[in-house]
């Protein structure tokens, strides 16, 4: 008896039902951990019933000019797993004084102190409640809150961070899972029916009338998609996944435009390049002459505020950071993609352009915001429409405009010099 003849023949119907319901319940499966990962993780113990909101005025009240919610430091280390770091135990002592732990000659309080140069963190008269709930916020905001990932390229002695949405990565891992296993049942599926398939050709003799009778139907494995229902659900999976798919790219490009990050120095380009008036180019070193602008270095700061506003702790950050010989970590703002080519020297030297035409009022923004969309369509409709005159005294340029001219009847613009062509964006 082999194991095929489990399969008598009314079962082999019924198995169809029973793969069309696993097909189901492994959908279903997928969908309820995505619910589940998507919830929030269960709130620490050690801080539970506390009141969130409380925590996070204390915490932006007080804590926020020294620390952040990553683990970049900024004048302390960055609370990102404080809690799976340390006890709550220990951190109620420490906030209400930090000195006097250090003192007892706890020994990571006093590594801790030697870190961060013996900057003596201030001390805060809470209650431990008080404490629990700012501890109990901060965990919960720094899971939350925006990843940093290492620089994708430096320009000099910046580290320009990307920021990403940690939600979204974790949301393309899911979609992976899901679409890898719908393709793994689908493949299943097929196998099996096409083994029952063979099965029921061999054993076609054997059978009942009534079977012989559907059999003779002439089955074949994949009939089971001339199923309008089954047919049906398939078209309705596949609808479902390119939506997300889609909807997901549409609410990328709305992140890009408009994007104004919060950065870890509160600087102003308002108040520097608008109030007093510093150029753009005295920081902003390569936007004349190179491919990139560069995000200026803690040093050129340093030229105004070795002197100006020491006492700030927004400036103290800039010393931190030349103590520490540790760049200061600015959130990019503006991010072509990698297969893409710009260069700053040709647009604002060689073209004459502003700034403000692709970056918009920048002596304004209190934080830098992305005013356009960044998008080829944006780089071609401009190509297309400016003319080409700023070259007068080349001589190369004046006879290339002067036949253009005379040859077409209309100005010459950057799609004329070829500017429209893929090779110049793209690598
Ligand atoms: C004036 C700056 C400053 C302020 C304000 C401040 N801290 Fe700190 N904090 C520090 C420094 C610096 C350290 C590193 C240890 C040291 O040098 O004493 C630190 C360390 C810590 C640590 C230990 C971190 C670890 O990685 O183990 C915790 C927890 C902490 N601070 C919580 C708080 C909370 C909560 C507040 C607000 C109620 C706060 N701090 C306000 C400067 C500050
Ligand atoms: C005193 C120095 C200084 C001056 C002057 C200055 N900037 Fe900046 N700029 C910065 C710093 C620091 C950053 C990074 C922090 C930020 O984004 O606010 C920056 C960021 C930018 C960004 C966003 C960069 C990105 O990440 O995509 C643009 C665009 C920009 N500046 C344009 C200008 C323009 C235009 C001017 C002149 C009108 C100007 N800047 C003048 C210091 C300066
Ligand atoms: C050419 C001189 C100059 C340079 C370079 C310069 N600043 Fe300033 N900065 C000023 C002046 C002037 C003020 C206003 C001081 C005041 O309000 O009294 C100021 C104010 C600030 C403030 C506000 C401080 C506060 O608490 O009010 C911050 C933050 C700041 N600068 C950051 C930076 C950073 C970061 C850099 C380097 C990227 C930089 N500055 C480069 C001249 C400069
Ligand atoms: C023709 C449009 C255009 C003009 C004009 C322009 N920029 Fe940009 N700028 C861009 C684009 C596009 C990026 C993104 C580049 C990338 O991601 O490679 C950018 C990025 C930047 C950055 C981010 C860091 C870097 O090194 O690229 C800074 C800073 C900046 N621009 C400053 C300026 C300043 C200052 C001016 C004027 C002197 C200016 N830009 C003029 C289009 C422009
Ligand atoms: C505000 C108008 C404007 C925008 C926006 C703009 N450009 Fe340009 N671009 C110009 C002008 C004007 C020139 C002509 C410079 C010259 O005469 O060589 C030019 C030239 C170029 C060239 C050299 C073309 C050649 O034939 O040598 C490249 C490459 C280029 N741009 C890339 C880009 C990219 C990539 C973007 C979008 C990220 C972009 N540009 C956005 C105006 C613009
Ligand atoms: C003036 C500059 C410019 C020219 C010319 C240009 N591109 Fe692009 N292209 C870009 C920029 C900038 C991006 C990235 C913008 C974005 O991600 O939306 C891009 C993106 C793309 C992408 C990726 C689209 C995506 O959704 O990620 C493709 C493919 C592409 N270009 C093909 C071409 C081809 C083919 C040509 C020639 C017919 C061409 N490009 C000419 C600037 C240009």
């Amino acid at each position: 008896m082999n194991i095929w003849s489990m399969f008598s023949q009314k079962k082999f119907r019924n198995s169809l039902h029973l793969w069309l319901w696993l097909l189901i319940f492994s959908w279903g499966t997928v969908v309820y951990a995505q619910d589940t990962l998507k919830k929030d993780a269960p709130a620490n113990p050690a801080t539970a019933g506390v009141d969130l909101e409380k925590g996070k005025s204390l915490w932006e009240g007080n804590c926020t000019s020294c620390h952040g919610l990553t683990d970049e430091v900024v004048v302390g280390p960055g609370m990102k797993g404080i809690l799976e770091r340390r006890s709550i135990e220990w951190l109620i002592p420490w906030v209400k004084n930090s000195q006097a732990v250090i003192k007892s000659g706890d020994k990571y309080a006093v590594e801790l102190f030697n870190k961060y140069n013996k900057a003596v963190m201030t001390s805060f008269a809470f209650k431990d409640d008080e404490i629990k709930a700012i501890f109990a916020y901060v965990d919960k905001a720094s899971k939350e809150v925006n990843v940093v990932v290492p620089p994708k390229e430096t320009g000099t002695g910046t580290n320009q961070a990307l920021s990403q949405q940690a939600n979204g990565g974790s949301f393309n891992i899911l979609l992976g899972i899901l679409v890898i296993t719908l393709v793994l049942v689908f493949a299943v599926l097929a196998l099996m029916l096409s083994m029952v398939g063979k099965l029921l050709h061999q054993k076609e003799n054997e059978l009942a009338p009534e079977d012989r009778e559907i059999v003779n139907q002439k089955f074949q494995p994949f009939s089971i998609f001339q199923n309008p229902a089954v047919l049906g659900g398939i078209a309705l999976l596949f609808v479902l996944v390119s939506l997300k798919a889609g909807l997901d790219g549409l609410t990328n490009i709305g992140v890009q435009q408009g994007y104004a990050p919060k950065q870890p120095i509160a600087f102003s380009h308002k108040l520097h390049a608008g109030q007093y008036e510093i150029d753009c180019g005295y920081c902003h070193t390569g936007v004349y002459k190179n491919k990139n602008a560069t995000i200026p270095s803690a040093n050129i700061c340093m030229n105004c505020h070795n002197a100006i506003k020491q006492a700030s702790p927004e400036i103290k950050k800039i010393y931190r950071a030349i103590e520490k010989d540790q760049p200061i970590e600015w959130v990019r703002v503006h991010n072509l993609p990698d297969l893409a080519y710009f260069n700053h020297a040709q647009h604002t030297n060689v073209a004459g352009l502003a700034c403000e035409k692709c970056h918009g009022e920048i002596k304004e923004m209190e934080v830098v915001q992305q005013r356009a969309p960044l998008t080829m369509g944006w780089c071609i409709n401009c190509h297309r429409e400016t003319v080409v005159d700023h070259a007068k005294d080349n001589k190369y340029y004046d006879r290339l405009m002067e036949s253009h001219t005379k040859n077409s009847g209309k100005p010459m613009t950057v799609e004329n010099i070829g500017g429209l062509e893929c090779s110049k964006c793209h690598y």
